[in-house]
């Protein structure tokens, strides 16, 4: 195999060679970009990200995803009509983030730098709109779901947040919740990131990340944006909180670690290549075992085995400080995209089976989405949905 990230399994294994029209990404509307200066004094402001288009930012874009992330979970207010109440609510949430991301507003006076924020419907309200829509089915209870404390894995609207700078989310997130009339927040989850390139940055167990994901316009249109119909550039998110024992995991030799995760901590496949090389799955020492082991992370999440999209995969690293037994309620916010939701759902089903690093995270709550298409001053967010 190549060291030349995806292309040609992408191509072979998946069996989706077929170039999916490259989008005309033309922009439904006048962008908001905030690519000068801000009126700040005060502090340095990274670039903007454009926040209209085809598709919401903050998924695919910035390609390197912000430092911080805050991910919120709502219930829409009980008496709340899925038909105008959501639509009108939904139209008000877009304009508040229109408002947020185009310059310095009360919320964040220094201006909007690179924040990004994107909108995405559960399963609830997306049966009550239309039971076959994307997502509209609830995801299957996977291994130790049945762990999740009540409300923690059926909500009815996620609002993601990202930025360089932490202190902007909280203020954005309570504009963008006062926007949808009744709704309250079911939990929600400050997230962090270690620098690195693109998706690739260390989780918490230390491990480099995101290394074999959807890359470039046409991998992103074959795997994770809808590509057709009223929801083009829609997309299927999945959160799942997994608690991470990680001082059992340190306690591993580090050979044992890299056996579980089916990679060195730096990325290099055990299969041999450098850092950002896909795992060979038929390579084998001289006495027939396996070179990516068995039961390792990278050979049950491989795709191959799936036959599903790639997912692109942007977590976030989380901390609490100590749960009343002493161990840290800490780990990875797994956050993925995909076309559908089965990439994940069979995924997730073959890590339960076959996954030595399963045993390693406890989820502690869940959840599914449909990431809206893009939207902009003309086109409110969510009114596809009634298209
Ligand atoms: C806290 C739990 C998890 C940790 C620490 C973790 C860590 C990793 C690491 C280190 C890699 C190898 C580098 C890379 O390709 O990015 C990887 C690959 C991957 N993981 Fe996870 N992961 C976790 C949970 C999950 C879950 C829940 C899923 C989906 C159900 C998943 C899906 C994948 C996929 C699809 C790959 C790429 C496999 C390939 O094509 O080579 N991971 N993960």
């Amino acid at each position: 195999m190549s060291d030349t990230p995806g292309i040609s399994r992408r191509a072979l294994l998946l069996g989706t060679g077929g170039v999916v029209a490259a989008a005309a990404v033309a922009a439904v509307g006048t962008a908001v970009t905030q690519g000068g200066p801000t009126t700040s004094t005060t502090t340095d402001r990274a670039p903007g990200v454009r926040a209209t288009g085809r598709t919401q930012a903050g998924v695919a874009r910035p390609a390197t995803p912000q430092r911080q992330a805050l991910h919120a979970v709502l219930r829409l207010g009980g008496g709340a009509d899925p038909g105008p109440d959501l639509r009108s609510g939904l139209a008000a949430a877009g304009a508040t983030i229109l408002r947020l991301v185009s310059g310095p507003s009360d919320e964040l006076p220094d201006g909007p730098g690179d924040l990004t924020i994107h909108v995405g419907l559960g399963p609830g309200p997306l049966a009550a709109i239309d039971p076959t829509l994307p997502a509209a089915t609830a995801m299957p209870r996977f291994a130790g779901d049945d762990g999740i404390p009540a409300g923690r894995d059926d909500g009815d609207v996620l609002v993601a947040l990202a930025s360089s700078d932490g202190t902007a989310l909280r203020p954005a997130l309570d504009a963008v919740v006062a926007s949808l009339p009744g709704a309250t927040t079911l939990w929600a989850e400050h997230g962090f990131r270690g620098p690195g390139q693109g998706t690739i940055a260390r989780n918490p167990l230390g491990y480099h990340d995101g290394i074999i994901v959807p890359e470039g316009d046409d991998e992103l249109d074959e795997n994770v944006w809808l590509a057709h119909g009223p929801l083009a550039g829609a997309t299927v998110c999945v959160l799942r909180r997994l608690r991470l024992d990680r001082t059992r995991f340190a306690a591993l030799a580090e050979g044992e670690r890299d056996r579980v995760i089916g990679r060195h901590a730096d990325g290099r496949p055990l299969s041999g290549g450098g850092p950002t090389a896909e795992v060979d799955l038929q390579a084998k020492t001289p006495e027939g075992a396996y070179l990516t082991p068995a039961r390792s992370h990278a050979r049950a999440a491989h795709p191959s085995f799936t036959g599903s999209a790639l997912m692109l995969r942007r977590g976030y690293a989380f901390d609490r400080g100590p749960l009343a037994d002493g161990t840290a309620d800490a780990g990875l916010l797994f956050v993925c995209f995909a076309h559908d939701l089965e990439t994940f759902v069979r995924t997730q089903l073959r890590l339960d089976e076959t996954d030595d690093l399963m045993p390693f995270t406890t989820p502690t709550a869940s959840g599914s989405f449909l990431v809206l298409p893009g939207f902009d001053a003309a086109h409110p967010l969510g009114h596809q949905l009634w298209a």
